[in-house]
Parts: structure tokens; sequence; C-alpha cells
């Protein structure tokens, strides 16, 4: 076979898994549909032993993911959180995070109420004043964990001024950069540590299955993210991480599509009265446009705005005739999601109050249908 040089982006969607295909040329990464390998003799093992411990089809993805995001080492798991819930286990009791308080629901809800329990402990801040951020180091803080843009909000942190204090006092920083992806945004050639993902979102593309993906570029924590990996075994299944070579290798031109839409949805939203507040990560006059706008190609596919209240939120969601009200993001389809009741559910009334999560906040992944169904629809639901 043919050794697929190639040094672009679009090329390494393709070629970027380095996938062990050589045995019959398959063109596609084959599928290893098996718990373990047969070994060559007592005290004598071979390159893959158990598909806890490895697997070469996740192998391939592990690859793929770390080639795309600029790092040496990749990590494949069942969700998004199996993967948050792995990194954030590299950490021991009396060690500190600082995190966002700007983040999803889901990662709140294990660094508040799971992490604390075994004595590791996390501040939630404003990751975007900087000030407050170096001002709230003490020695026991080992990392830095942000969202850029952040869900719901699209709050964005600056991940290479973020970098450089981390560094300063000896922390790591973690990105997850669920909502732009390695196409649109590569936070480790900024100086982020490890970059994490719920793959189940851009990268799968489709809304039919749930991954997490780790990245590092540093040997140490690879070595810590591998041993977590294999210890406490929530790993992607040799099938999912198949699905997941094969939906990114379409990356950028399902990103190119859902961004041109989410441009004209964020023209059309911009000029509604009943559109209250507009969040597009790099919106002119925005919070962190300016450091959006230089750390990554474009604004994305995701948006939120604030409509009157949880009433107007309600009947703007019952008038919508094409768009699905449902968590998640990222699949061809696009999708309307009310975080308050959503998402962040799990997030105490007081918090979501606190975040800028409100009851008339809408949340919208834009799709790849054609835009005007998705104007009309928008339209008669804002009517
Ligand atoms: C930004 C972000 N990170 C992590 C997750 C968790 O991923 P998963 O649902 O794949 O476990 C989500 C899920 O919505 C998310 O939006």
């Amino acid at each position: 076979m043919k050794p697929h040089l190639c040094t672009h982006f679009n090329s390494k969607l393709i070629y970027g898994s380095g996938g062990d295909n050589t045995e019959y040329c398959s063109v596609n990464t084959p599928i290893y549909q098996t718990s373990t390998f047969a070994q060559p003799c007592v005290g004598e093992l071979g390159k893959y032993e158990y598909t806890r411990s490895e697997n070469p089809t996740r192998a391939a993805l592990e690859q793929l993911s770390a080639t795309l995001e600029g790092g040496t080492a990749g990590f494949a798991f069942s969700t998004g959180m199996a993967a948050i819930m792995a990194v954030l286990s590299i950490f021991s009791a009396g060690d500190e995070i600082l995190s966002s308080a700007s983040i999803y629901g889901g990662t709140y809800r294990i660094l508040r109420d799971v992490f604390p329990r075994f004595g590791l402990k996390t501040t939630l801040l404003d990751t975007a004043n900087l000030d407050t951020l170096e001002a709230s180091f003490t020695p026991q803080v080992k990392a830095v964990y942000i969202e850029t843009p952040s869900n719901p909000l699209m709050q964005i942190t600056d991940i290479a001024a973020v970098a450089q204090i981390a560094k300063r006092h000896g922390a790591v920083l973690i990105v997850d950069n669920t909502f732009l992806t390695p196409y649109l945004q590569q936070p480790i050639p900024l100086g982020a540590d490890i970059v994490l993902h719920s793959a189940t979102k851009y990268l799968c593309g489709h809304s039919d299955i749930l991954a997490g993906l780790v990245v590092t570029n540093d040997d140490d924590l690879a070595a810590r993210v591998k041993f977590v990996q294999n210890a406490t075994g929530g790993v992607l299944p040799p099938m999912d991480a198949y699905w997941l070579i094969r939906s990114i290798k379409t990356l950028a031109v399902r990103m190119d599509r859902h961004v041109e839409n989410a441009e004209k949805c964020v023209a059309l939203l911009r000029e509604q009265s009943a559109v209250k507040a507009l969040y597009y990560p790099g919106l002119d006059g925005t919070q962190g446009a300016d450091i959006h706008n230089r750390q990554a190609k474009n604004g994305g596919a995701m948006l939120s705005f604030e409509l009157a209240d949880g009433d107007a939120a309600k009947l703007f969601v019952d008038k919508l005739q094409m768009i699905d009200l449902a968590v998640s993001l990222g699949g061809t389809e696009s999708l309307i999601c009310h975080p308050w009741s959503m998402t962040h559910a799990s997030v105490p009334a007081e918090d979501k109050i606190a975040m800028g999560i409100t009851q008339g906040l809408i949340r919208f992944s834009v799709g790849i249908e054609d835009f005007e169904d998705i104007r009309n629809d928008l339209l008669l639901g804002l009517a």
C-alpha cells in the first residue's frame, strides 16, 4: 500500500489514522471486533492483548485524533464524559482544579458532585479574566480546565494566555474543544497540554454514536491517561471507533456547510426584535471577539439567543415545524435546546443564574439543511 504521505489538514482527515490496513490492502480501517488476542506463547506477548488495553481499530482512531490536534498521543473513550472522567482521574486527593464557571452541565456535575468526594477540589471562576485566574492559584492547583467557546453562552477564554499562566504555576491546561473541532481551533499548538472532545458531536457528525477523545503532546500526561484508560476501562468499542474514523473523513466539508448556515442565522437573528441577546463566537462587540478571531478559524455553528422569558422560549420551540428540540449538537440536523431545563438541568437554579443561563435562553446547533428551510422555521417560531 502507498504510505499516504500528506501534510495538509483535509488530507490528514482521510489518511491521518495511519491504521494497519496492509494485510489485504483495504482502503478503510479494518474493524477488529474482538475482546482478546491470542498470544504466541507463555512469557511472550503479541502487539495486542485485550481490547480494554488496546485494539487496532481504536488505535487507528487514537492516532488520527492526535494527528488532527497536533498532539503526540490520543485516547478514545465510550463518551465525552468518560474522557473527561479519565482526564480528571489523573489527579489526586488534595489537588485543585481551576475551571471556567461557564462549562457543560455534565462537566460541572462531576466537578461539583463526584470528584470532591475523592478529595479533588475545583474552584469555578471566570477564566476570561486573567487577573482573577492568576490570583486564584494556590500551590495545590494542578490544572486549569476551560471550554472556549463555552456551552451554552459562548464565553471566550484566551488559550495562549491561560497556557502561559498555567505553565508559570506548574499546572496543566485542559481544553474541551468539542464546539469547534480541530478543523476550526487547535489548542495544543497554542500551548494547551490536554485537549478533549465529546466526539459524539461534530466529529461523529450524524448523531448516531457516543464517543470521547483525549489528546496530549506530553509523554508523562499520555502515560497517566493511558494508565487510567486501561485501569478504569471506559473505552470506545471497535465498531464505534470505525464509525468515528469514517465520520471524521467528512469533517471539513460538513463544518464548512454548518458554518455557512450559522453565519446566515446570525445575520437573521440579529434583526429580530424578539431576540434580546445573541451569543456567537467572534461576533463584533461580544465578549472575547478579538481573542476568538485570533485563536479560531471562524465562529463555528453553535449559537445561543435570549428570548423574553421561559414562556417565550416554550412558545418558540412549540411553533417550530422542522427543527427538533433535543440535547446534543453537531449532527447534520439542526437542533434547538433549552439549556435551563435540558443540558444544565442538573445545575442548581442559583448557579445557572450566576452563570448567565436564563429560562429564556435557547441554544441552537445549526445543521446543514438548506438555509431557506432553517430561516422559515426560525421565523415561524419567532412570529
Ligand atoms: C462541551 C461538551 N463537553 C462534553 C460533553 C459530554 O459528552 P458526551 O455527551 O459525549 O458524554 C458535552 C455533551 O453535550 C459537551 O457539550
